[in-house]
């Protein structure tokens, strides 16, 4: 298989590319391309399977939160917000006790890239990402001397110290990368989903009453209301969208979430349906070489919680009058706290 190296072994790469999004993407082309030219070895499968099928032990957080003996929750505190971070890191081979420092960097990555800081909220922000990637490089040299069945263990052995195939920098990226698309998307997600659901609450009645609605649901909340709402893309050559003409190198922000509201494109489009027969044409995960490799995962997380909510707590509100509060970035979007009534 034929790529590109990229120069220097693990710890090399700068602060400016780390936060360059458009060489971070970089490593993701390579990737890409390596799925693309040898899709069994990079499949969405060979990445999840540390972490799928769900074990008893996975869905058991699921039960035994302390949110079930409170009748007011604020789901995104009590479930949203660690639940894709402990799938992940089984993914990862990363110990649960770290769940809540890695989300905290996560979140001031997220605001680096996509939000709006003061100078100093950067400079804190820039010197967590240094602690961010030092820890994912610790991560990934741990790992060559002790592998294990994770994917960064999976990673190194592909790459069997040969450069040429993957560098330890290349690696690092990825998983570091991972860390961030792994959970705070699916966090997001999963609270837009049931504020779509609980807000058309005949939707919601919908799928208690018929869990086989369930994964069509996932599909339209993702359509109606997606975690990330706009992605980077930059022209290979000239080209014309919509009788606008865009020269080649452009850099661009694609409006995912407008795509999927496009008239032209879905019927009634800015109606919320679970029984919508093309909802699963939402572009909510990209498109072509680049789509998501979490995809399947994160469907399943949002399954595997509507199927459990619905049946737990059918009668679930949300509390009235509250305040919703958006995170603020221009490219994910959920809604930092979600108060219901469990109605139990
Ligand atoms: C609902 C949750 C999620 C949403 C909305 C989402 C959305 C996206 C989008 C829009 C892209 C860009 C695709 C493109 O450029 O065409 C992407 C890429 C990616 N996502 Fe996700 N994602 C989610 C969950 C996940 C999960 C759970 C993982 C990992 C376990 C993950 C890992 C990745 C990776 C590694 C890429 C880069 C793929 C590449 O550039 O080749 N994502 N995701």
């Amino acid at each position: 298989m034929e790529k590109q190296v990229s120069e220097g072994g693990i710890g090399r790469c700068s602060l400016g590319e780390l936060y360059d999004p458009f060489s971070a993407a970089a490593t993701y082309d390579i990737f890409a391309q390596a799925r693309s030219e040898d899709p069994e070895t990079y499949s969405a499968q060979i990445t999840l399977s540390p972490a799928t099928p769900f074990t008893d032990e996975v869905l058991a957080t699921l039960k035994e939160g302390g949110f079930a003996s409170k009748s007011e929750v604020d789901l995104v505190a009590e479930i949203f917000y660690e639940f894709p971070a402990h799938i992940l890191f089984l993914i990862l081979g990363i110990p649960d006790s770290d769940v809540r420092k890695i989300k905290q960097w996560a979140d001031n990555r997220l605001f680096l890239t996509f939000g709006q800081l003061t100078p100093a909220e950067q400079l804190k922000c820039a010197k967590d990402m240094v602690a961010y990637w030092h820890y994912t490089e610790a991560l990934v040299e741990q790992r060559s001397t002790s592998p294990g069945d994770d994917y960064p263990s999976q990673l190194l052995k592909l790459r069997d110290d040969d450069d040429s195939i993957l560098t330890l920098n290349e690696i690092v990226s990825v998983v570091f990368g991972l860390l961030l698309a792994g959970h705070e998307t699916t966090t997001n997600a999963s609270a837009n989903a049931f504020h779509t659901l609980l807000t058309h609450r005949e939707n919601w009645q919908m799928i208690c009453a018929d869990p086989g609605l369930i994964p069509n649901a996932v599909h339209e909340a993702l359509r109606f209301k997606s975690s990330v709402v706009c992605w980077r893309r930059k022209t290979m050559k000239s080209v014309e969208i919509a009788g606008t003409q865009i020269p080649a190198g452009a850099n661009l922000l694609l409006a995912l979430g407008s795509a999927n509201r496009d008239e032209d494109r879905f019927d009634d489009a800015h109606v919320f349906d679970v029984m919508r027969k093309d909802a699963n044409q939402n572009i909510s995960f990209g498109y072509g070489k680049h789509f998501c490799v979490g995809a399947p995962l994160a469907r399943l997380e949002m399954e595997v919680l509507l199927e459990e909510m619905t049946n737990r707590f059918p009668e679930m509100r949300l509390v009235e009058d509250q305040d919703i509060d958006i995170i603020r970035t221009i490219a994910f979007r959920g809604p930092t706290r979600l108060l219901v009534n469990l109605g139990v």
